[in-house]
């Protein structure tokens, strides 16, 4: 699919993105389940619901398709998880999730971005490196997998500001 053909289909219909509510939960646990081997529990999600966090959700008409969870540390953001519904992928839900996401840290003065991936999450290395993320270092052994651990990589993004 061409670059030109994935955003007409984000912004063709009937896309848009806002603030993640408790309510919003089950969907968003069902999504999680799918994205992931080792998902994280709704107590989790819940959990994140303070200030210092920021949650987006993006919505097809009135499915819940996708969300980003990002905890802010003083002047620094940490992307937690990004994730999209099988059904939704490839059509540029992750990507306007993360422009989303960078550009109100950016409003809010955030001067740095940073996340951990997976080494071999062969699409989501793909999206952050084209949205502008350089690898900062490895954390050896983070993940559980099925042959035992696997490498992150850790990734940075620093504002202008
Ligand atoms: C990673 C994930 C969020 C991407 O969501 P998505 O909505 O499909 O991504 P997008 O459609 O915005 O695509 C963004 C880029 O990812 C890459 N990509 C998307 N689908 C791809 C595929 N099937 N194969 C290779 N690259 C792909 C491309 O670089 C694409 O950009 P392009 O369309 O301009 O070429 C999604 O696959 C997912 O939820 N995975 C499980 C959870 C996860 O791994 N999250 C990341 C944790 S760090």
């Amino acid at each position: 699919m061409s670059k030109p053909d994935t955003y007409r289909s984000v912004l063709d219909s009937d896309f848009c993105i806002r603030e993640l509510l408790q309510d919003d939960l089950p969907d968003v646990l069902d999504i999680e389940r799918q994205g992931y081997s080792h998902p994280w529990p709704e107590t989790v999600f819940r959990d994140c619901f303070r200030d210092n966090y920021r949650l987006w959700s993006a919505f097809h008409g009135d499915a819940l398709v996708g969300y980003a969870v990002v905890a802010y540390m003083f002047d620094e953001a940490h992307l937690l998880n990004l994730c999209v519904h099988p059904h939704s992928r490839g059509q540029g839900t992750a990507r306007m999730l993360l422009r989303h996401t960078l550009a109100e840290a950016s409003r809010e003065q955030i001067w740095q971005v940073i996340l951990e991936v997976r080494i071999s999450n062969a699409v989501a290395n793909g999206l952050y490196t084209s949205e502008g993320f350089i690898e900062i270092g490895r954390r050896p052994q983070y993940y559980p997998c099925a042959n035992g651990k696997e490498d992150a990589r850790v990734m940075a993004l620093r504002f202008g500001h």
